[in-house]
Parts: C-alpha cells; sequence; structure tokens
C-alpha cells in the first residue's frame, strides 16, 4: 500500500504570502546538452517567478493542472529523456570570475516495455484518469493551498535539475579548517510536473552536498536519490505513484488510490520495490550515509570520491529491516546505537520501536499498542529511554469517504509521551504520561533529571496541530516548550521557553549531536518567519530563554541550521563548533552556504554555490574519516 505517511517539513499558509505565485518555467524540459563544459553567465529566473498574482475570492483556485494529456504508454523513443540540466551558475552583477559547470549528461530514459495486454489497460486507465478523475473529481473543486502546487513549490520552493559536482567554489572570509568533511542536506524536488495536487513533502529527494576540507570549499554537487518510484515514474516518463498528502483525500484520493492499484495489477508499476520518496531525514550510519522519508525503508546515497553522489539502493540493514522507518532516526553519540520508530496507517501494530546496534545488528522489534494509526515524524532518546509522542494528529481513512483528508486532529484523543527503556523486550514497561494538547512535530532533545525524577524533553509545540496538512484560519505557531514527563507520578508540566516578547516560530535544527539525550544547554533552530519561509538562525539558551539571532537580511532566507561540534576530545565548550546552512538570495537569484562560528554567532565564511538550492528538510555533516570508512 501507499503509506499516508507524511514526510517533514512545514508548508501550509503563510496569511501574508501571497495565495499564488506563478509556477518557474521548467528548465529541466530543456533538450540535455552534450557533455561540456561550458561558462555560464546568465541569470536564473528565480526572481522572476516571486511575482505573485492575487487569488481570487473563494478557496478555489489557482490550480495549474500539467496540459498534456495523461499517458502512461511510453511514448516513442525521444532520444535523450527529461535529463535535468544542471541549474546554471547565478551571481551578483557585479560578479566576474565564473565558474566551469559541467552540463548533466544524458540520462537515456530506460523506457518500459510493455505487452499488448498491459498497453491496452494503460490506455484504458489514462482515460478514466483524465476523463474521471481529474474532469470530474478534481478540477471541478479546485485545490487547498496546502496541496496546490501553485503555492507548494513556488519560488524557491521550486525543484531544480541535479547539478555533477562543480569544484573549487568561491569563497569570502575563512572555513576554520577543522570542518573536514561533507555538508549533505535533503529536500524534495519533483521530477515531474505535478498533474494534480501536490504538498511539498510529496516531491522526490534530492541531496545537495558540499565538500570542505583544509579550509577550501572543494565541490558542491546535487542529485535525486534514485528511489524505485523515480525509476519507475521516469521509465514510463509520468507520475504513476499516488501524493501522500497532495492527492490521497476525499473521493478523488481513493479514485487515485484504486488507479495506483489497477496500474499495480496490469503490471505498469511494481509498488513492491518501495513507493517511497526518501526526501526528509539523512543520517550517517556504519559507513552509510542514508537519505530517508518515513513512507518507505532508507535509501543508501554514497559519496564518491569526486564529490558526487550515487544512490546505492534501497538499504534494508542487510535484510533486517522489513518495515518502513521514520527519517528522524537517533543516534546515541555514547553508544553508537541507531534508534528508530516504524509506523503503520493501515494495520495493526501501528507503532514499532526498534534499534541498530554499532555493529548494524538489529534488534527485535517493540510492539506498541495504540488505538488508531497516529502521525509520529519525530521521537527522541535520552541516556536510557526512548521518548514517543503520541498525539492528536491521527490518520482515519474513512474521512475520504466523506470527502475529506485522511489526516485529521482528533480532538477527543489526549496527547501524551511514552518513556519505554531502550533495551526493553516489549511494552510493558512503557509508562505514558499526559500533556494535553501538546503537537510537537520535531523534539530537538530530551533528558533524565535524577533530582526531579522527571524526562526533559524539549521541542516546538505547534498549533493548529494539523495545519501544515489541512488549511486552516489560525495563524500556525511553533513554540520552543520544555515538557517534563514524571514517570513515577504520571503528571506532567510545560512552558515556553521563550519570554512571550521574544516568541518567534522555531523550527528545524538540533542540539550538538555530541550531546544527544543528555542534558543540553543550547539548541541552534530555524527562525520560521514569515512562515514557512526561513529568515535566520536562533542559538537558544534553554534553561534562561536567552535568544541569539543570526539573520539572513532582507530577501534572504534559509532552512535548517547545521551544527558542526568540534571533536570532543578538543572541544572547548558545547558551543565550540560551527553552523552551517544554505541561504538564498530570492532578488538576485543566488545561493550560498554560511559558515557561523556557533560560539559567538559570528560569520566566518561565504561559500558562492553555482546553482539555485532550493529551500529544503534536513541535513547532516559527514566528517572526512566517515567518508574514508564508507561501505
Ligand atoms: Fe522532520
Amino acid at each position: 500500500h501507499p503509506d499516508l505517511t507524511p514526510a517533514p517539513h512545514a508548508l501550509s499558509r503563510n496569511r501574508t504570502h501571497a495565495n499564488s505565485a506563478q509556477t518557474p518555467p521548467d528548465s529541466r524540459r530543456d533538450p540535455p546538452p552534450p557533455p561540456q563544459m561550458q561558462t555560464l553567465t546568465a541569470s536564473t529566473s528565480v526572481s522572476s517567478i516571486q511575482r505573485h498574482r492575487p487569488r481570487p475570492a473563494g478557496r478555489s483556485s489557482s490550480v495549474s493542472f500539467t496540459a498534456r494529456a495523461v499517458s502512461s504508454v511510453p511514448r516513442a523513443p525521444s532520444g535523450a529523456a527529461r535529463a535535468p540540466a544542471p541549474s546554471q551558475f547565478v551571481r551578483g552583477a557585479d560578479a566576474k570570475p565564473l565558474i566551469a559547470v559541467p552540463k548533466a549528461p544524458a540520462v537515456e530514459r530506460q523506457e518500459k516495455k510493455l505487452n499488448f495486454f498491459q498497453r491496452a489497460a494503460a490506455t484504458a486507465l489514462d482515460a478514466f484518469e483524465e476523463g474521471f478523475v481529474a474532469n470530474v473529481l478534481e478540477r471541478p473543486h479546485g485545490l487547498s493551498r496546502t496541496v496546490d502546487p501553485a503555492v507548494q513549490i513556488a519560488g524557491n520552493f521550486a525543484p531544480v535539475g541535479e547539478t555533477p559536482p562543480v569544484h573549487a567554489l568561491p569563497v569570502t572570509g575563512r572555513i576554520p579548517p577543522f570542518i573536514n568533511g561533507v555538508y549533505a542536506r535533503n529536500g524534495a524536488n519533483p521530477h515531474f510536473d505535478p498533474v494534480a495536487g501536490h504538498h511539498l513533502f510529496d516531491g522526490d529527494g534530492m541531496v545537495h552536498a558540499l565538500r570542505i576540507r583544509n579550509g577550501v570549499a572543494e565541490t558542491y554537487a546535487s542529485r535525486f536519490t534514485e528511489t524505485e518510484r523515480l525509476q519507475q515514474e521516469r521509465a514510463l516518463g509520468r507520475p504513476m505513484f499516488p501524493k501522500a498528502i497532495g492527492e490521497l483525500h476525499g473521493h478523488s484520493g481513493i479514485a487515485r488510490l484504486a488507479l495506483f492499484y489497477a496500474r499495480a495489477a496490469c503490471g505498469l508499476i511494481d509498488p513492491s520495490r518501495g513507493t517511497g520518496v526518501a526526501n526528509a531525514g539523512l543520517v550517517y550510519f556504519n559507513g552509510h550515509l542514508l537519505a530517508m522519508s518515513e513512507d518507505d525503508i532508507p535509501y543508501h546515497v554514497r559519496v564518491t570520491d569526486d564529490g558526487d553522489l550515487q544512490t546505492v539502493g534501497r538499504y534494508d540493514f542487510d535484510g533486517q529491516l522489513e518495515c518502513p522507518m521514520i527519517a528522524h532516526p537517533k543516534l546515541d553519540p555514547a553508544t553508537g546505537e541507531l534508534h528508530a520508530l516504524s509506523y503503520d496507517v493501515i494495520k495493526k501494530p501501528y507503532l514499532k520501536y526498534f534499534y541498530f546496534a554499532a555493529d548494524g545488528t538489529k534488534s527485535a522489534d517493540v510492539e506498541i499498542p495504540l488505538d488508531q494509526p497516529t502521525m509520529i515524524h519525530d521521537f527522541a532518546i535520552t541516556e536510557n529511554y526512548v521518548v514517543v509522542p503520541d498525539h492528536q494528529v491521527v490518520f482515519k481513512l474513512q474521512e475520504m469517504l466523506r470527502g475529506g483528508s485522511p489526516v485529521v486532529l482528533d480532538k477527543e484523543k489526549t496527547s501524551r509521551f511514552g518513556v519505554l527503556p531502550k533495551c526493553a523486550a516489549d511494552a510493558s514497561e512503557m509508562v505514558w504520561v499526559d500533556v494535553p494538547d501538546c503537537f510537537c512535530f520535531h523534539l530537538w532533545n530530551a533528558w533524565e533529571e535524577e533530582e526531579t525524577e522527571e524526562v526533559v524533553v524539549i521541542g516546538s509545540c505547534m498549533t493548529p496541530a494539523d495545519s501544515i496538512f489541512n488549511e486552516s484560519d489560525e495563524c500556525l505557531e511553533s513554540v520552543l516548550t520544555e515538557i517534563r514527563l514524571n514517570t513515577r507520578t504520571g503528571e506532567s508540566t510545560r512552558r515556553p521557553i521563550l519570554a512571550l516578547s521574544e516568541q518567534v516560530n522555531l523550527e528545524v535544527g538540533m542540539v550538538n549531536s555530541n550531546l544527544l539525550g543528555r542534558k543540553t544547554r543550547y539548541a541552534y533552530l530555524a527562525v520560521a518567519e514569515p512562515w514557512p519561509k526561513v529568515s535566520g538562525f536562533a542559538k537558544v539558551d534553554l534553561a534562561t530563554g536567552e535568544l541569539t539571532k543570526f539573520e539572513y537580511g532582507e530577501g534572504r532566507f534559509g532552512g535548517e541550521p547545521c551544527f558542526v561540534p568540534m571533536d570532543p576530545a578538543a572541544s572547548r565548550g558545547e558551543d565550540d563548533g560551527y553552523i552551517l546552512t544554505f541561504v538564498h538570495d530570492e532578488a538576485a537569484g543566488t545561493s550560498e552556504l554560511l559558515v557561523v562560528n556557533a560560539a559567538d554567532m559570528r560569520l566566518e565564511a561565504t561559500i558562492q554555490l553555482p546553482s539555485r538550492v532550493p529551500y529544503g528538510f534536513h541535513g547532516t555533516f559527514v566528517t572526512g574519516k566517515e567518508l574514508e570508512s564508507q561501505a
């Protein structure tokens, strides 16, 4: 089944944001030029796609369906497939030096061979999709902002083509020599134009990687993670797998599910090889850089010697993992264990916990009994426990029969956290603590406090809880919060960490990963203002609420800040390290990587990137030592 599992991050509504925007010209459709080194000077059209036009009154619609007819039958060979061309190197008007950007080689599409029956079935199903699903069920009703591609992938949320490794990037300032490795960041980057609803989380995974060594920015590259889904769709020349959030709601969602199953039954697609997009998280574990979304098992992506990215394939931990895994597994810095969850939206058990020892050996699953399937995007670990949120955003597939979204806010349910020993054999040792009306999409850290016998959890509490998925008139708030769970009394308390006067939406970020699960003083979090854009990041003193902001400046936005800690043996303190983050200048159309000293929050270096980097999701830093030990 296609899991209805939303991937990460937020995009919903920003009341000050224009309601619709023109989608960018799709440079990915340009016929790919022959492989060659070419010097580029022209700027992209990014700035032009920022112009928003006013939205007509009412709920619908800036829907812009792709004009071309639906067709599952592979078209006649067209030579090169739509190999995405690399985006051009864009610099400010005063920029002189240019970087030679190798053009992407033409990727031959391996067209799927269909027999007579399959061709007939494909044609009939295409006619059903175009004539009934699209024309009767979808187009007349328009799309809400949360699934309107013209909103969801507008501006710098729009996808880019791949960029093969570009070497010797220009640097302003000085990159601290201790930063040695690859900063890799995941994101959603739809390969095909949406044909119906599309949510930001639905896009195909693309990893952007920047290799830094000895104070030099050696290479930048971006590549699609070659998921089974992407490869099958590429072979057919169009999207075929349902989009978990953008398409699977209401009656049209049921019809699209039926189409999906029918196409699978005819052998047009094979969902048994995985349906995930691998677009949300990245973790380096036991020699493998893993790209993850919670609707599938991870994909192994290898960083090559020349700084490129190569998808090795779906990675089931040598046959040990048989179910999807969430995109936020937790690496324990003391033990090297990787702790993870898996949730199921259809059948029990709805939730499982497991972990991998440092050598990759998987533990037995612990089935966690839940009354209903629940969206659990993230969790936390302490030294001895895992902390599992069981909140009010749940899956009710029957809501689709009533025309609604299957992702709903269950106001009758009481939010709670479960605290389970990491090595528990079953869920009988789990202690549940109610935390009413709490919804944390992400949790930044947790630790045990002996004096009070409490587990302290640091997360961002989001209201309305379902606003990422369902349109709402309320403004979204994401409040950095300390939640205290007393596992002895079953009581909880919560408090906002920032003073009311300082309140800003803080989403996506991290603590010093060498201290994950232990008491930390600082968290580094994106300032998600104006939502869903990120205008800077903040270093927050979790005890005092002191907030130190690093702002990107007018018209400049970024995403998750990645904290690269100093080697523990040489570290002078918890905040001894550097923040890496991609920033995009919307007027100039340029993208950069900033290196900021976390101790004093001063900019150390700016690395100019050869092409536009869309706003994305989560990243990680893979050290030079780890790169050498890749599988
Ligand atoms: Fe996430």
